[in-house]
């Protein structure tokens, strides 16, 4: 009778915890989170963060902190965008924290490659780079299936492939400037558009 009470005080204890570990946001916090992205957001990147229309990225699953960086530098301006500074221009930093920790407990929708799954060029960029080019592997910073490191290496997998080769394309042109040190600017202007296009489909494939 006493191991049996254990047992089922324990499983109490485990599932309150699970349900503590599922937001970092108070309630009050998480009201307020989805206040403003039903105000602003939603359209674009839909209310979980999988946004449907390909120019828009996912945020589901994207790490916390990066998500609060991206907004703070579109504030700034470091990361020009016209509707992404429109959005943020009257968010506190408060906010844009609170909105990163909803983004990043959001699961994101999984997808799948056009033409670059296992043994394509797009795999090949992303696990090895090109040694005749200096290209370093995808892999070595954003992790082995794209999940990123946090905080500073963006989780890539399953993002739209259209918002993906665009990127590359901003930071090749340096459209796109806040990437510390210029690491993806060096990348990037070593790519052809259509290796930039083969490992953005290989990435939206990824698991
Ligand atoms: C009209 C459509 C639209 C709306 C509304 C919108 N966004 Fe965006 N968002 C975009 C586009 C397009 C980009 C890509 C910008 C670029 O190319 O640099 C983007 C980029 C982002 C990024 C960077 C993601 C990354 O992986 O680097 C974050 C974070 C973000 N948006 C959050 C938000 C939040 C939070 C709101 C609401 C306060 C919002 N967006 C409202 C269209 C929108
Ligand atoms: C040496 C480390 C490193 C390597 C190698 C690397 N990246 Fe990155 N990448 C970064 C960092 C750091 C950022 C974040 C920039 C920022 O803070 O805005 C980034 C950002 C990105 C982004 C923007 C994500 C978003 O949603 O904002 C894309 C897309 C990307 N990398 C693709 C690639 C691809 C494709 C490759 C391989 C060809 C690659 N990266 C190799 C470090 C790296």
């Amino acid at each position: 009778m006493i191991r049996i009470i254990q047992f089922v005080s324990l499983i109490i204890v485990f599932f309150s915890f699970t349900a503590i570990a599922e937001t970092k946001l108070s309630s009050s916090e998480l009201v307020n989170t989805k206040k403003i992205i039903n105000n602003l957001c939603i359209a674009c990147h839909a209310i979980d963060g999988n946004s449907v229309i390909t120019v828009n990225p996912k945020l589901a699953g994207q790490h916390a902190a990066y998500i609060t960086k991206q907004l703070n530098n579109f504030k700034s301006g470091l990361r020009e965008n016209v509707v992404m500074a429109g959005m943020v221009a009257n968010l506190t930093e408060e906010d844009m924290i609170n909105l990163g920790h909803y983004f990043s407990e959001q699961n994101i929708l999984l997808s799948s490659a056009i033409e670059n799954g296992v043994g394509s060029l797009g795999e090949n960029i992303f696990r090895a780079g090109i040694k005749n080019k200096g290209v370093a592997a995808c892999a070595s910073c954003h992790g082995p299936s794209g999940h990123g490191i946090p905080d500073k290496y963006p989780r890539l997998n399953a993002q739209h492939s259209e918002y993906t080769l665009a990127q590359l394309n901003a930071f090749r042109l340096e459209l796109r400037k806040n990437d510390p040190a210029g690491v993806m600017r060096t990348i990037a202007q070593k790519l052809t558009e259509h290796e930039m296009q083969s490992v953005a489909d290989y990435i939206q494939g990824l698991r």
